[in-house]
């Protein structure tokens, strides 16, 4: 991307101006990954929802194109999916041909399903002239469709929000949805409203082993505040789905930081990916960024994890290639309650790796700018925590933005520590993606140096390599 306003990712989704939320729609098809988005396409604010589009042929690159559903007599355009109608189930398309379908709510008088069909790769979009396809049954918050094909019961599995529980629907055609059944109200304490939820069948890392696991957003109530993601893991029969967790204290979060949010898979895909919108509603609205509003996470290839007889989810992020310059430091020894200092970037968009060989249980690093602006980032295994602190730089645009956030290892010693920063974000991924923190940040200089603090303890690092990235 070559727009370079301050604050401009260079590595992340960005639409050229104004107002972008929810990634929606993600689907693989015919050699591209669509990207479309919750979209304002006429201001810097959330209002007059459309779907936006993108697409990449390597989830890295993107381009943008023009809107592809625009509000209508049912209401304006909220999150939804897109699926491939391989065998015309829909009867939407030509005889002996298959197309895009895309499942959305209709936010109008009420919340209602409604779908679209594309002939052309997702270019233009003819909507179903019998939406909705599910209406309104009298619940306020009911929307977010995400739809898959559920290969065992052969039919389309609909899994959609509803406030403060998830309904699952079923269609041998996505036009014809029958209830099939409802899950969450057994988890009653949340406060904040269920949304964008998604049902995956991930493989188990290191075994033949696959799970399934159910996705919601939860907006108000996140581990550090406001909005966040989190997951159950479990099995689902094509009617129900039944949760490993069987409490609340169990609730898992796919990553700790405070600005990963609405987060869904691509769909028809051999592995499973997935991408957030990186922000936070608790002020989205006055993130200090114009002529656009906001950015997309990198994408994230997903799996499970046993860790210590539990399964966790495994997020890696891809970036595809763009080596401009690599610096590497090797077999460091950091005396007890020393600090070493690094040059690692000179543009403000780094991919920074560790790995660390000593048993070192709290140490850490300062992220810091050509303007002497710090972001700490402490690891201590003892309280089984990692702790960012977000307090320089621009923050008074929000009370709720200069957190310090913390997150868990799940019991691990961090060994590997990866951190990609594009000069408004922070997306940490502890051993290689087990424990996950996305964050913004508003340097008002260029992250350049690197200082790695131990405490206690003699800390010996193996290497540091910092890839400085191109868009
Ligand atoms: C989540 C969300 C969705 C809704 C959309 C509206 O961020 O609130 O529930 O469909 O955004 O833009």
């Amino acid at each position: 991307m070559s727009y370079q306003e301050k604050h401009r990712p260079q590595l992340h989704f960005t639409p050229k101006e104004n107002w972008i939320n929810d990634p929606n729609g993600l689907v693989y098809y015919e050699g591209e990954y669509h990207l479309f988005y919750q979209r304002n396409p006429n201001a810097n604010d959330h209002a007059d929802m459309h779907w936006g589009h993108a697409t990449s042929t390597d989830l890295y690159h993107w381009e943008e194109h023009g809107i592809a559903l625009a509000p209508d007599e049912l209401g304006t355009i909220f999150s939804g999916s897109a699926v491939v109608d391989k065998n015309n189930t829909s009867g939407l398309f030509e005889n002996g041909s298959g197309g895009l379908v895309a499942i959305f709510t209709h936010d109008g008088e009420s919340q209602q399903q409604s779908i679209a069909y594309s002939k052309d790769k997702g270019r233009t979009w003819t909507k179903y002239e019998g939406n909705p396809v599910i209406p309104n049954t009298k619940i306020k918050d009911f929307r977010d469709p995400k739809v898959s094909w559920h290969e065992d019961s052969e039919q389309w599995v609909m899994v959609l929000a509803c406030g403060d529980h998830i309904q699952f629907y079923g269609s041998p055609n996505l036009i014809n949805w029958t209830y099939l059944s409802s899950f969450g109200k057994e988890y009653p304490s949340h406060i904040g409203v269920w949304e964008c939820p998604d049902l995956l069948y991930l493989p188990v890392e290191n075994s033949s082993k696959k799970e399934w696991v159910l996705i919601v957003s939860i907006n108000d109530d996140g581990p550090n505040g406001g909005s966040a993601v989190y997951y159950f893991t479990g099995s689902f029969d094509g009617k129900e789905f039944h949760p490993n967790e069987k409490s609340e204290d169990a609730l898992k979060w796919a990553d700790t930081g405070k600005d990963f949010y609405a987060a869904v898979s691509w769909d028809n895909t051999e592995d499973t990916y997935w991408i957030g919108w990186m922000n936070n509603w608790q002020y989205a609205g006055v993130v200090p960024v114009s002529p656009w509003r906001s950015a997309m996470s990198l994408v994230r290839k997903m799996s499970l994890n046993e860790v210590g007889g539990d399964l966790f989810l495994k997020q890696e992020p891809i970036i595809t290639d763009n080596n401009k310059e690599v610096i590497s430091y090797q077999n460091i020894d950091i005396q007890t309650d020393t600090t070493k200092s690094y040059g690692i970037s000179d543009t403000g968009q780094v991919n920074l790796q560790i790995s660390k060989t000593s048993a070192s249980t709290k140490w850490g690093m300062k992220f810091v700018t050509d303007q002497n602006e710090v972001f700490c980032l402490e690891l201590n295994k003892a309280e089984d925590t990692y702790t960012l602190y977000r307090t320089e730089g621009l923050t008074d645009f929000s009370e709720d933005f200069p957190e310090e956030i913390k997150g868990s290892l799940h019991g691990l010693d961090v060994q590997e520590l990866q951190a990609i920063i594009d000069r408004s974000s922070v997306e940490i991924f502890l051993n290689k993606g087990l424990s996950v923190s996305t964050n913004l940040i508003y340097p008002k200089g260029t992250v350049v140096q690197l200082e790695i603090f131990t405490v206690n303890e003699a800390l010996q690092i193996e290497n540091i390599t910092c890839t400085n990235l191109n868009s």
